[in-house]
C-alpha cells in the first residue's frame, strides 16, 4: 500500500487534485481510498465537528490532542489493516507541525513524539500546493468560515510558512505551484507518482 497526502492552506485546490488523480489510479485498475482529516471514522467525525464547528474557546493544546485522537482512531480503522493500492489523505500529520506547531506556536518536538505514539505511518509522497494566503482566501470568499479558518491572516502567514520550512528538509514533501492551472498541476502530480507505480 502507498499513501500519498495533500497539503496547503485553504484554497489552493486540494480537494480538486484528489479527486482527479484518484480517478486516475482507478482507470489504471489501481484500489484506492481517500480520507480526510481530522474525520473519515465515526467517532473522527464527531471530533471534526467539534474542531470546526465548537463556539467553546479551545486551548491550541486542546485542539492539538483532538487532531492526534482523531488520526489515532483512522490509523488503527482505515490503514492498519487497508487492503488498498492507494490511500490518498486529505491532510496528514504535516498538517498538525504546520497549523498546531507553527501557527499555534506549539512545540514541533511535543508534535514528533505524538505522530511517533500513535504510530503514523510516513507518506510515500506528500504534495504541498503552495499559494499566497491573500489569494486561497479569496477563492473561498463566499464560504462561511469555520473556528480555524477565523484565525486570522497571521496565523495562516504562519502556517504557510511552517509548511514551505518542513518542505526544505524533507525530499517526501513536493512543492507545487497552486496558482497554475488544474490540469497542468494534475500532470505534475501524475508524473511524479507514476515513479511509484
Ligand atoms: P478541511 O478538511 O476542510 O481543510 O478542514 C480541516 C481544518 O483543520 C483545516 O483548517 C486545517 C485544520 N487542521 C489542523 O489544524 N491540524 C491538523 O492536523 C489537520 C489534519 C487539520
Amino acid at each position: 500500500m502507498k499513501i500519498i497526502s495533500f497539503e496547503g492552506i485553504e484554497g489552493v485546490g486540494k480537494s480538486t487534485q484528489i479527486k482527479l488523480l484518484d480517478d486516475y489510479l482507478i482507470n489504471k485498475g489501481f484500489k484506492t481510498e481517500i480520507l480526510r482529516e481530522p474525520g473519515s471514522t465515526s467517532t473522527g467525525e464527531k471530533i471534526r465537528d467539534i474542531l470546526l464547528n465548537s463556539h467553546d474557546d479551545l486551548s491550541s493544546k486542546t485542539e492539538l490532542l483532538l487532531m492526534f485522537s482523531a488520526r489515532a482512531q483512522l490509523i488503527k480503522e482505515k490503514i492498519d489493516n487497508s487492503t488498498n493500492d492507494f490511500i490518498l489523505f486529505d491532510r496528514f500529520y504535516d498538517a498538525s507541525s504546520a497549523y498546531q506547531g507553527y501557527g499555534r506556536g506549539l512545540s514541533l518536538k511535543i508534535i514528533d513524539s505524538l505522530i511517533e505514539f500513535i504510530e503514523c505511518p510516513v507518506p510515500n509522497i506528500t504534495f504541498l500546493l503552495d499559494i499566497d494566503v491573500s489569494e486561497g482566501f479569496a477563492r473561498k470568499a463566499n464560504d462561511k468560515k469555520d473556528r480555524i479558518e477565523s484565525s486570522g491572516h497571521t496565523f495562516f502567514d504562519n502556517v504557510r510558512q511552517g509548511y514551505l520550512e518542513l518542505s526544505k528538509d524533507n525530499k517526501r514533501i513536493r512543492v507545487l505551484d497552486a496558482k497554475k492551472e488544474i490540469g497542468d498541476i494534475h500532470q505534475e502530480i501524475v508524473s511524479i507518482v507514476k515513479e511509484y507505480l
